[in-house]
């Protein structure tokens, strides 16, 4: 059996600077993980009390008789006691990749959050079946881009321009299906943080203006590293009733060159100017490396920013010795710190949160999907509904097809 990791990267931090959740965040009985769990109902309650070891054991078993038919896909912000069943892990990009291009099993279990499994959905080949652990693991992000929203605001742009040919919508991945079918039927694309540049540069060949939802901070970020500067990229406030152009003065809008979506990850907006100047002051040579979700002067002051995927690959490609801080989410910082004992490794926010809705995919619920599957039984299938999906492809296939 293989051991379960408890991690304890080193870190010569003094307390002030030392993430609480260091030293790993272990996983409790379902029934006992209040502060992030987030219960479907739906679970048998023979589930609740199981522990970490004893839920691996019937994990294993189940996927020992499931073997090919099922592939388990896992995003960087799993905790351990999901990520060592994780057949491909990556970032959002490399996973809708997998879905995209691997039609042998069956089954595909997606431990990560909602629009990721949506997005595997759109990809899969007709005969595969996506399933969500969780169906409560969702992204706080991509919920505040409602679809009536950004269709709202999108006529209102039009409104005011007098047609939107000229613009380009772009969604990040992390938002609904609905908004990535909105962006296949009106000229637009989708786009994940590991591609947001190439995908900005292929809008703006076709398009003045993008607009770009839900997440403000990416936007920013890339528009600002091609060039656009601030004063050319407007904040959409989608929180403000209809008709009031998203809070800006028409002059701010005939301007810009990026409307961005005033939304924000809670994970990644915790992470400050003044926490990188902390690290640094204690250790001058420290790279810091952040993802580009984090705010605009955060990323200013970083070394280097990317996805996930990106993160892990600077960290395992820096030399030995290196020290290197990091703002993204902790089950991800501690997993690289324990892979990577040659260097110091350690997370800018000294009270990190894990992205709380990643962490609802609790290994009781992968047991019972999993076990569920051996007796034939599909349960949490991620359903994105035929019309949508025929869109939603389309943005994303042009996404795919970028090189
Ligand atoms: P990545 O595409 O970098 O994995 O990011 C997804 C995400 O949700 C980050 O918060
Ligand atoms: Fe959503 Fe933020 Fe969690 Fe990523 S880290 S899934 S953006 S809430």
């Amino acid at each position: 059996m293989a051991e379960l990791l408890t991690l304890t990267p080193p870190n010569p931090f003094d307390v002030a600077l030392q993430c609480e959740t260091d030293t790993g965040i272990a996983t409790l009985p379902l029934s006992q993980e209040l502060s992030f769990g987030s219960w479907q109902r739906g679970i048998p309650a023979e589930y609740w009390e199981l522990d970490a070891e004893e839920l691996t054991r019937r994990i294993r078993m189940a996927r020992a008789t499931l073997g090919s038919r099922v592939v388990i896909l896992g995003h960087h912000y799993q905790r351990e006691d999901i990520i060592q069943f994780a057949d491909e892990r990556g970032d959002s990009f490399a996973l809708a990749q997998y879905a995209a291009e691997r039609p042998e099993s069956e089954y595909i279990v997606f431990c990560g959050v909602h629009f990721m499994a949506e997005a595997a959905d759109i990809l899969a080949a007709p005969h595969q079946r996506v399933i969500l652990p969780n169906l409560e693991a969702g992204c706080s992000m991509a919920d505040m881009a409602s679809d009536p929203d950004v269709r709202a605001a999108w006529a209102e742009l039009g409104e005011h321009f007098g047609g939107t040919e000229d613009i380009i919508p772009v969604t990040y991945m992390n938002s609904a299906a609905s908004l990535k079918a909105f962006c296949g039927e009106n000229g637009g694309i989708v786009c994940t943080s590991s591609n947001a540049t190439k995908v900005l540069q292929w809008a703006f060949e076709r398009g003045k203006r993008v607009f770009f939802f839900p997440d403000q901070h990416l936007g920013r970020n890339t528009g600002h590293a091609l060039g656009v500067t601030l004063d050319q990229m407007a904040l959409w406030n989608w929180r403000l009733p209809n008709g009031r152009l998203g809070g800006l003065e028409g002059e701010a809008l005939d301007r810009s060159r990026i409307i961005l979506w005033q939304g924000h990850c809670s994970v990644h907006q915790r992470f400050s100017l003044t926490q990188i100047e902390a690290a640094r002051a204690k250790y001058p040579t420290a790279k810091i490396i952040v993802h580009p979700e984090c705010r605009y002067d955060v990323v200013q002051a970083a070394d280097a920013n990317g996805s996930t995927a990106f993160i892990a690959k600077y960290v395992a490609e820096a030399p030995a010795g290196s020290v290197i801080g990091i703002g993204t989410e902790i089950n991800l910082v501690s997993r690289l710190a324990h892979e990577n004992p040659d260097k110091t490794i350690f997370c800018l926010d000294p009270v990190v949160c894990p992205c709380s809705t990643m962490y609802r995919v609790h290994p009781a619920y992968l047991a019972w999907v999993m076990e569920s599957l051996v007796r034939g039984e599909v349960v949490n299938e991620i359903n994105v509904p035929d019309e949508t999906k025929l869109h939603a492809r389309v943005a994303l296939e042009r996404m795919l097809a970028l090189k």
